[in-house]
């Protein structure tokens, strides 16, 4: 017997293939980025915590854009679960490395994505992704800043915690280029 997801995806273009997989990448990102968020939150260590309560959301808004746009163009999407989720950590930099070892694999996946769109001359495609790989390229830039932050402290995650406090804001709304989201969008 064929699995739901398999069934569905039968006869989609690569590139909506790869599209309905990388929802379950940006589950996959939001759900790790709890754990994340709930190991520093722990610790007492709110600010980091809330970076990344925060950056679950976005992750889950990425997989609502996509599920959005899979519906408007007509494909079948079955929602996946997650794969699996990393909750134990040595150290406070093993947290942040992974973070940055996510969103360099997602930059990767949307790179992928781009070129199958261009090799069938999915021009819509294209311009959908256009948003994702701005966003990743600031996202693998703010994960690297952090983890370049959490080298200098030492080991003083106060300091840590004062850097993120200032530097690192929840922004919310004023975005009028990202992709809208199947139901409410929680950060864009
Ligand atoms: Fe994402
Ligand atoms: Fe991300």
């Amino acid at each position: 017997m064929t699995s739901t997801s398999e069934t569905l995806t039968h006869g989609l273009s690569k590139f909506h293939r790869l599209l309905v997989d990388q929802i379950r990448h940006e589950f996959t990102a939001s759900q790790q980025y709890i754990a994340i968020a709930a190991w520093f939150d722990d610790r007492d260590l709110p600010q980091l915590a809330r970076v990344f309560y925060r950056q679950s959301l976005e992750e889950r808004d990425h997989a609502m854009m996509i599920v959005r746009f899979l519906i408007d163009e007509g494909v079948p999407v079955a929602i996946p679960g997650t794969g699996e989720i990393q909750n134990s950590f040595d150290a406070p930099r093993d947290l942040v490395a992974l973070a940055l070892r996510q969103e360099r694999e997602v930059t990767e996946q949307f790179h992928l994505l781009a070129r199958a769109a261009r090799e069938e001359n999915d021009y819509t495609g294209e311009q959908f992704l256009n948003w994702f790989l701005k966003e990743q390229t600031e996202e693998v830039a703010k994960m690297s800043t952090l983890l370049a932050v959490v080298d200098r402290s030492k080991g003083n995650l106060f300091d840590v915690e004062t850097f993120v406090a200032r530097d690192m804001p929840d922004t919310t709304g004023g975005d009028p280029t990202a992709p809208a989201t199947a139901g409410p969008a929680l950060t864009v």
